[in-house]
């Protein structure tokens, strides 16, 4: 703990984008499996005594941390393709971990995990890769401390990863409002209220994404809603469960976002969640006159997770409105939203959006830098983001900071450009989405 980490692995790879001038994407997609609920998953998975049998486990290396955190607190963990068995213990059963839990580049795995290890009567740390060492902690550090967890933060750094973790603590449960739209901090608490005396109550000022509330709910746990709050009693007994994970609609959006734009495509995607806490892009994209079918094909009453197929056609895109209220339900996709707006007649405002700093990079930086080499206008006011596009885009080298969805986001805006584009940090992919650049290159005609 304490020591300089290696440089970001995914910085400095390039890829060079050539194509003929004029691309459109064609044929079927099945998505890989959820990421964020593939963490939840993990993360409950333990606290189930018994086997709980985990299919189409998302494959990038966010997950992979969860996992090898869940091992690395004694639990068995098999990991065959994209099936994932938990042979769960039960609440208070881990084992304290012999070494520093390394979260990677995750945000969820670093944020969720406190939730659970500041119940845990030992010590534990938990540290990051250079990104993930520069994100935010304080926003869980808060509550989990206000329900009796004790955290100890390194380098004199109040609110940033490294972090111990102290065990041995009573905690209780809390009444909380959250002050940033955050599912991760919801989820952080949620995991803390599992394990606390008495009930915990999370209220959130806009709906974030709702796959922890519904995989307790999968788990047995009694999770409910009352005057606008997620309430749930400590100490529950969890059932094991045998759960297929719905293909990520965040990894299928790249792909959504590239058809609605590019005239004369055809796209069908497979299997992917419709979760409405997720889908907020496509209603933005439909604004923009994208040409989008949705249809439900399944709902799961057991968790209430919902299915589909959405189908797309390519046309001409016009600007739009990105409410500060829907900003959580897009909250991933705003990168490829922004360059759908570059390539779109007009302008597009995205009000509130001052979280995209913390994200695996400074994503409104990131996003205005790649936007304004690309020949379109990007201006940064306060927490609004505006696009002006419509012109032709120019061959540019498009930084990705390392950060997975900022390189998909650019390899998507290099389809619309007849010239050469380089994206800098092209192995970022496997953090969530390993198969991208094979996708993309089957679908794109
Ligand atoms: C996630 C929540 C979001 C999102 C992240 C995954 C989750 O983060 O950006 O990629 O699985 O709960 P915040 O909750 O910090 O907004």
């Amino acid at each position: 703990m304490g020591m300089a980490r290696p440089p970001h692995p995914f910085r400095a790879t390039i890829f060079q984008m050539k194509l003929a001038s004029r691309v459109v994407m064609r044929g079927g997609l099945k998505p890989p499996g959820d990421k964020s609920i593939a963490h939840r998953m993990a993360l409950l998975g333990p606290l189930a005594p018994g086997n709980s049998v985990i299919e189409n486990f998302a494959p990038g290396d966010d997950c992979r941390r969860t996992l090898d955190i869940v091992r690395a607190l004694g639990l068995r963990v098999e990991h065959r393709g994209t099936t994932v068995a938990i042979q769960g213990k039960g609440l208070f059963t881990f084992c304290a971990p012999s070494f520093t839990l390394d979260a990677g580049n995750s945000g969820s795995t670093a944020r969720m995990t406190c939730g659970l290890l500041a119940a845990q009567p030992f010590d534990s740390s938990l540290d990051g890769d250079e990104s993930l060492r520069r994100r935010p902690m304080g926003r869980i550090i808060e509550p989990l401390e206000l329900m009796g967890a004790q955290f100890e933060t390194q380098n004199g750094q109040p609110d940033r990863l490294p972090l111990v973790i102290r065990g041995g603590r009573t905690i209780c449960g809390i009444d909380y409002d959250l002050p940033v739209a955050s599912a991760q901090v919801k989820t952080a608490v949620l995991l803390a209220g599992l394990h606390a005396e008495g009930v915990t109550r999370v209220r959130e000022s806009y709906p974030t994404r709702d796959h922890t509330e519904l995989a307790l709910a999968r788990f047995g746990v009694p999770v409910r809603r009352d005057a606008g709050a997620i309430v749930l009693r400590g100490m529950p007994r969890l059932e094991p469960i045998h759960y297929r994970i719905p293909g990520d609609i965040s990894s299928a959006a790249f792909f959504v976002t590239a058809a609605a734009a590019l005239p004369g495509s055809d796209l069908v995607v497979q299997e992917v969640g419709l979760n409405p806490t997720r889908t907020g892009f496509l209603k933005v994209l439909m604004s923009m006159g994208a040409d989008i079918r949705i249809e439900e094909d399944r709902f799961d009453s057991a968790d209430g997770e919902r299915w589909g197929t959405v189908r797309v056609k390519g046309g001409e895109l016009t600007g739009t409105q990105v409410q500060r209220s829907l900003v959580p339900t897009v909250i991933d996709e705003i990168p490829v939203l922004a360059v759908a707006a570059a390539l779109a007649h007009g302008k597009t405002a995205f009000h509130g959006v001052s979280e995209l700093r913390h994200k695996e990079s400074d994503r409104l930086q990131t996003i205005a830098e790649g936007i304004s080499a690309l020949g379109a206008k990007a201006e940064i006011l306060d927490d609004l983001l505006l696009v002006h596009g419509g012109r032709p885009l120019r061959g540019a080298r498009l930084e990705s900071h390392g950060d997975h969805r900022m390189a998909m986001a650019w390899a998507i805006a290099s389809l619309a450009v007849s010239e050469d584009c380089q994206i800098v940090g092209q192995k970022s992919v496997n953090i969530s989405y390993p198969e991208f650049w094979e996708d993309l290159d089957r679908l794109v005609a």
